[in-house]
């Protein structure tokens, strides 16, 4: 595995703990600033009522496979693939909860490889490609001709307030940290400002949506907050950073000082629609010789 990529796995690892990271999905949606539902929002205007072989990729707990309850066809068959086994359990019930026949696999994104061609009429990716930009080409193999593939993504300007914040945090107590932080690093696999380009290489057709949000936190709230923020922390106190515990409590610290009479903290995602992969077979040969790399 190359380097880069064994870091945003690292980062990854905070989504090991499925009742942590289901406990921080119920924070951000009893705080977002937008009555609508993201993941309606994606899915709005599409035909899905007769989609019936469903992928659902870095699926964790199954966030995006329970909104398509009512909207696939009955009994349609979804099989979520995460790199974590236990998301297995919290899985399967969120697809007998949306009334689908689940499948999981927790060996990871390498794992599409051995998918057959044209497989699938309706693949979901939320919140997951940044961290494996790399599978795109494998996402085109994969889908069938007339099929869909819809993936949500945050914009760059995601947490900006809080990105702010905590680099000026670095500067006043004199601490050593790098100047893009690894949350900057990682939206900037696959955000609003490139997942046009990375997409339209193996898609023919690419939407882009954008669904605007804020999450906004007070003093009552102030639990919430640090509860969001302790399961985020690699994503703005890196490894290499020395005294962590002293900087994550001084975070904290400053941050409560802030809630009078709110903190906004900016969360704009950007959605895709990608349609009518393209098959074009060179394009696949030199993505796997490495003529072509995926991410310049
Ligand atoms: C931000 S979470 C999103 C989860 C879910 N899609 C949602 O919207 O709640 C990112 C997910 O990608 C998974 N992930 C990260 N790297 C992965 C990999 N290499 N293969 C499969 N899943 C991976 C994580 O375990 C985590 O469940």
């Amino acid at each position: 595995m190359a380097a880069r990529e064994k870091k945003y796995q690292r980062l990854a690892e905070v989504f090991e703990n499925p009742t942590m990271h289901l406990a921080v999905a119920r924070i951000i949606q009893e705080h977002s600033t937008n009555p609508q539902d993201v993941r309606l929002f994606a899915l709005e205007g599409l035909s899905l009522q007769s989609r019936q072989d469903i992928l659902d990729v870095g699926c964790g707990f199954g966030f995006f496979t329970l909104a398509l309850k009512g909207r696939v066809k009955k009994g349609a068959k979804i099989q979520g693939i995460d790199r974590f086994v236990s998301y297995r359990e919290p899985y399967l019930n969120s697809c007998v909860m949306a009334g689908l026949k689940g499948r999981f696999s927790g060996s990871g994104v390498k794992s599409i490889g051995s998918l057959p061609s044209e497989s699938f009429d309706l693949v979901l990716c939320s919140y997951g490609l940044y961290f494996f930009p790399e599978i795109i080409p494998e996402l085109s193999r994969i889908l069938k001709p007339e099929g869909v593939f819809v993936t949500i993504t945050h914009a760059e300007n995601h947490t900006k307030e809080l990105i702010s914040f905590v680099k000026e945090i670095y500067k006043t107590l004199e601490i050593r940290a790098p100047r893009i932080l690894p949350c900057e690093k990682l939206v900037s696999n696959f955000s609003d400002k490139n997942g046009k380009p990375l997409l339209s290489r193996w898609f023919e057709q690419v939407k882009q949506k954008e669904y605007i949000s804020s999450l906004v936190f007070n003093s009552d709230s102030f639990k919430n907050l640090k509860t969001y923020l302790l399961f985020k922390r690699p994503f703005f106190i890196p490894e290499e950073v020395e005294d962590k515990d002293s900087v994550f409590d001084e975070i904290i610290i400053r941050l409560r000082r802030k809630l009078e009479p709110e903190f906004r903290i900016t969360k704009n995602d950007s959605i895709f629609v990608c349609e009518k992969p393209l098959k074009n077979k060179s394009n696949h040969v030199e993505e796997k010789t490495g003529l072509l790399p995926l991410l310049q």
